[in-house]
């Protein structure tokens, strides 16, 4: 959830490396960051050997001006915030530092029974300054090194916590990070004669390429010349396993675009021809596995959970096919029925999210098979599974899932044709998709969706329609409209409407009717029209006008992919309402890009 960068070696700027580390984090968490540095050179006489600055808000603009960065460190630590216990304040930011203040800390997870902790070390005369959870990790580190070594008191420290942690300790005398994760993600970045640390790899690449993903239950010690690696529990010795990162750094920059949200709506027609082209090799072979299987069950959280979800149409509609859909945070509730012969489809972005980790982690104590659907090399979920699927997406950095939608729902299409035994026509779908999406991004029906969010934007509330494959794509427009814009949209089955929703429509409330030509066009139109009768406002997207549409918005057939032009337009309505309400869409409120906490 957190952003985490840390940087031990020669460099003299460690304090900067360690801010511009975090400022390409801050998606994954932003009410407040901060960060230790060790201070080099006789000429400072600092009381203790670490520094730390803390505050409250986006590090955005923060300038490298102030002294903070401009003093010599080749050690620091650094940490982007989502709170979780205590309050949004420069003191439960993090770094956290013990009593000696030669000891610093950063967490990202939940410490479960910290308040017992907590209650030992004030007994032992600790002094607490935050309200955090995460504080209990410096004083029982600094209690348990009064008998052991620093790496042995981490790990007796860490073996304390229950929950899903990731926890960096600074030894600011000796020099050195000592790290250990369960469930939050964690990543060494090798370099020549320095190294660093990180909760996301793309932080890494304008450091180095080469990475060794934690796994849980693992503990490492790092210092500039070292990286040793051992089993949290035993304390034994382990191989570190290096991964070469496949993403460019400019991949992972806005280069000419304002906004990342922006940036990665433009991308989707080249990540769906790169699909087209790159993800053929695999899905003959995953359609067998589809195909044997025994109960196949399809899951994800936000985004990815409109994912799942088309899934259901799209496999029964081209392959005939049954699969089941749920959310992979209620999964874990309702699958005491899997066995050695199931298949869950685990679909997400970051491969990190928490609720999907725990779910799969629960289905493979079953026995049943994974496979997995992520963006992410070396994720967790991506380590987890039996069988993957990288989308190849590239670095999304948007809080919004946008371009990794589509290319779920690429995927998919193939995955449905190959055992429909047509990917040919999958692949003509997905490209034909990708040129009407170019389509889109034509000025004038930019323009028809920028004037359209105009009209729109000072509603308090929009209503989505969409049947059968349309209805996630309902739901996964009113998300993108909720997230960025913080309008009330709600999308549902335009069946339900005539059985509650509909109660809500007044004169001029706006009405977003997905029409696609399939099998639902009649009976959505249907349910436009009973909305028009209740003075809502319907704004069609369809492959042709129609009369009880007051604003049309062109989306030509694409068949069985006709849902990935309808929800760009839908994510750029989302962009332009917030940029009219003057929002930032890289980084809404109170979200982040992957949870990892409950
Ligand atoms: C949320 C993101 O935190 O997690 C959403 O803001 C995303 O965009 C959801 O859809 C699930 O994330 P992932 O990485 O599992 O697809």
């Amino acid at each position: 959830m957190c952003g985490i960068f840390g940087y031990i070696g020669p460099k003299k700027n460690a304090a900067q490396l360690v801010l511009n580390g975090l400022k390409k984090l801050e998606y994954r968490g932003y009410d407040s960051w901060g960060i230790a540095l060790k201070v080099q050179g006789s000429r400072f006489k600092v009381q203790s050997p670490l520094l730390v600055e803390k505050h409250t808000g986006k590090i955005g603009e923060v300038h490298l001006s102030s002294t903070f960065y401009r003093l010599p460190s080749n050690f620091a630590l650094g940490h982007t915030r989502w709170a979780t216990h205590g309050g949004v304040t420069d003191v439960n930011a993090h770094p956290h530092l013990d009593c000696s203040g030669k000891i610093a800390i950063i967490h990202n997870g939940i410490i479960e029974n910290y308040d017992v902790i907590k209650k030992r070390l004030i007994k032992l005369h600790h002094r607490f300054v935050s309200e955090t959870d995460s504080e209990v990790a410096a004083h029982l580190i600094e209690e348990y090194y009064k008998k052991f070594s620093f790496l042995e008191a981490v790990r007796h420290a860490f073996n304390q916590f229950e929950g899903l942690n990731a926890i960096i300790a600074m030894n600011g005398v000796l020099n050195e990070f000592v790290a250990a994760k369960t469930g939050s993600p964690l990543v060494v970045g090798l370099g020549k004669n320095e190294n660093f640390l990180a909760s996301d790899a793309p932080a890494l690449l304008s450091h180095t390429q080469q990475v060794h993903f934690l796994e849980d239950g693992e503990i490492v010690k790092v210092t500039p010349s070292k990286i040793e690696l051992f089993d949290s529990k035993t304390g034994k010795r382990k191989m570190l396993k290096t991964q070469t990162l496949s993403w460019k750094i400019e991949e992972a920059e806005k280069g000419k675009y304002p906004h990342f949200m922006i940036k990665e709506i433009m991308e989707q027609p080249k990540v769906l021809q790169g699909i087209t082209q790159n993800a053929l090799s695999q899905i003959p072979d995953l359609a067998k596995i589809i195909k044997s299987a025994y109960g196949t069950y399809m899951i994800g959280c936000g985004t990815a959970s409109y994912a799942a979800l088309s899934g259901i149409y799209l496999f029964s509609r081209i392959a005939k096919r049954h699969v089941n859909f749920a959310v992979a945070s209620e999964f874990g509730y309702a699958l005491d029925f899997l066995t050695p012969k199931s298949l869950v489809i685990a679909f997400s972005q970051s491969g990190e999210t928490i609720d999907i980790i725990e779910s799969v982690g629960k289905a493979k104590n079953k026995g049943a098979k994974i496979l997995a659907v992520v963006n992410v090399l070396g994720s967790t979920l991506y380590r987890m599974a039996d069988y993957k699927i990288l989308l190849g997406a590239g670095p999304e950095k948007c809080v919004l899932s946008t371009k990794t939608f589509t290319a779920k729902l690429a995927a998919l299409v193939l995955l449905a044709q190959a055992l429909n035994g047509d990917l040919g026509q999958g692949k003509k779908s997905l490209e034909k998709a990708a040129q009407e999406v170019e389509n889109i991004f034509k000025p004038n029906s930019l323009l028809r969706i920028k004037k359209l969010a105009n009209k729109i934007v000072n509603q308090q509330h929009i209503y989505i329609i969409g049947r059968g494959q349309s209805y996630p794509v309902a739901l996964e427009a009113a998300l993108k409209i909720k997230e960025v814009s913080y309008i009330h949209a709600e999308g549902f089955a335009a069946g339900e409407l005539k059985h509650g929703v509909i109660a809500l429509i007044e004169k001029g409330t706006p009405c977003l009717v997905f029409a696609p030509n399939d099998e639902t066009y009649g009976a959505a139109l249907s349910g436009a029209m009973e909305m028009k009768a209740r003075g809502g406002f319907i704004i069609g997207v369809s492959f042709k006008p129609h009369e009880v549409f007051d604003y049309y918005i062109p989306v030509s057939d694409c068949s069985d992919a006709s849902s990935i032009p309808n929800v760009v337009v839908a994510q750029l309505l989302g962009y332009y309402l917030c940029l009219k309400k003057g929002h930032d869409p890289d980084k809404p409120r109170n979200l982040a890009k992957s949870v990892t906490v409950k």
